[in-house]
């Protein structure tokens, strides 16, 4: 059996499979690309102007949303939505502690405290209850956080909000094109806040951020928030800062935009190749599958007390993995002004101790994920 499975598969170590590349995507993507740079610089036009436009009403349109406000990153469309909603200082704003720290980050900029609540171990994502037991008389919003591509619990969240006049934002970072109940995230709450990081289902060749929202006067506001408060030109009404999506990200986020649910596709039938070939090993758990919810998918994260031994096995086999997230805000310096809410954060440290991701991305190949696949069998046998 030994000896079938070595001639199958290449021996430990001989290839590499990296966690990400960018690179494969401009390749295939190329003379598109270079054709929407090009177009803004022969049009000397860098910041807000005809490819914003036309980008924040396609992706808009996209999500189901009315408005789309382009920003300079993720932790901008988090902090000025929350702003454009009046929240700040004596605010709080129930989130959560696993998540990538700008989520958090972004409570602090506005000068509200955070309230870390835990997630539901089941879906790592929000739990509704821990979070309806954070709620106290300063709470305005709650911040649930589409982890990983997971949309969060967003009906009993909605309602939660609705019980308690909260607004409810949601983190949807990591979740372009996953759907709630058949509807795109981001658009169940008052706002939906995205970034353009390189790495995102979506992902600009710079930082980019953006909210979608139904609001009309939300998003009249955030227009004036994300240029110095500007009314119009020279002029300004609000104490905003200067947080604009520039032309160049934007062009080369229309291009990719038109290939997002051609790799949402892709993703999906990568991930399932994944949960085929891992659902057999012993002490790893696979992402949950949860009714009702179609995940983006942004990365395959599996569970395991041994993570940081199988992470070490797997890199010795040339398989490129990430851990999301290593340390919970509340045990980092940067967030002591975040509190912790009622019932701790058991889960929360629990999967930070064990989350790994492993490689998925459009243009990985399925010969990638049997070597990654393989790599892992080999890892949990050798460890026993
Ligand atoms: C869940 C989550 N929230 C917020 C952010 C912040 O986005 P950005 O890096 O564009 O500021 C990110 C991305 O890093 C994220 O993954």
């Amino acid at each position: 059996m030994q000896r079938a499975q070595a001639r199958i598969v290449p021996p430990p170590g001989s290839r590499r499979v990296p966690f990400g590349d960018l690179a494969r995507e401009y390749a295939a993507l190329r003379p598109q690309l270079d054709a929407a740079w090009q177009r803004v610089c022969a049009r000397g036009w860098f910041v807000l102007g005809a490819e914003v436009e036309a980008f924040e009403q396609a992706f808009a349109a996209y999500c189901g949303a009315r408005h789309g406000v382009g920003v300079a990153s993720g932790t901008d469309a988090l902090h000025l939505a929350l702003r454009g909603l009046g929240i700040g200082a004596g605010d709080e704003v129930v989130t959560v502690a696993h998540t990538a720290g700008a989520t958090v980050m972004a409570v602090l900029l506005t000068g509200a405290t955070p309230v870390l609540v835990d997630i539901d171990p089941a879906t790592g994502t929000i739990d509704p209850a821990a979070a309806a037991a954070a709620i106290g008389p300063r709470t305005r919003a709650l911040l649930p956080v589409h982890l990983y591509g997971q949309p969060a619990a967003l009906a009993a969240l909605q309602a939660l909000a609705a019980r308690h006049g909260l607004a409810l934002v949601e983190d949807c970072c990591q979740a372009h094109g996953a759907r709630h109940g058949g509807r795109h995230v981001g658009t169940v709450g008052a706002a939906g806040c995205f970034s353009f990081y390189p790495s995102k289902n979506l992902g600009a060749y710079g930082d980019g951020g953006m909210v979608v929202t139904n609001d009309d006067a939300l998003a009249e506001r955030l227009r004036r928030l994300r240029q110095y408060g500007w009314r119009v030109r020279d002029e300004s009404l609000d104490e905003g800062l200067n947080s604009r999506l520039d032309e160049l990200q934007a062009a080369i986020l229309r291009v990719k935009l038109g290939q997002l649910d051609a790799w949402q596709v892709r993703r999906v039938a990568l991930a399932a190749r994944y949960n085929a070939g891992l659902v057999s090993v012993p002490g790893l758990a696979l992402p949950p599958a949860v009714p009702g919810t179609e995940p983006a998918w942004h990365l395959f994260v599996v569970r395991t007390a041994r993570r940081d031994a199988l992470r070490r096995a797997l890199a010795a086999d040339g398989v490129g993995t990430g851990v999301h997230y290593r340390l919970p805000a509340h045990r980092q310096a940067g967030y002591a002004r975040a509190v912790v809410g009622p019932g701790g954060l058991a889960a929360s440290e629990r999967w930070a101790a064990e989350v790994l991701s492993l490689p998925l991305f459009p243009y990985l190949r399925e010969d990638e994920v049997d070597w990654v696949i393989a790599a892992v069998r080999r890892a949990e046998e050798t460890m026993g």
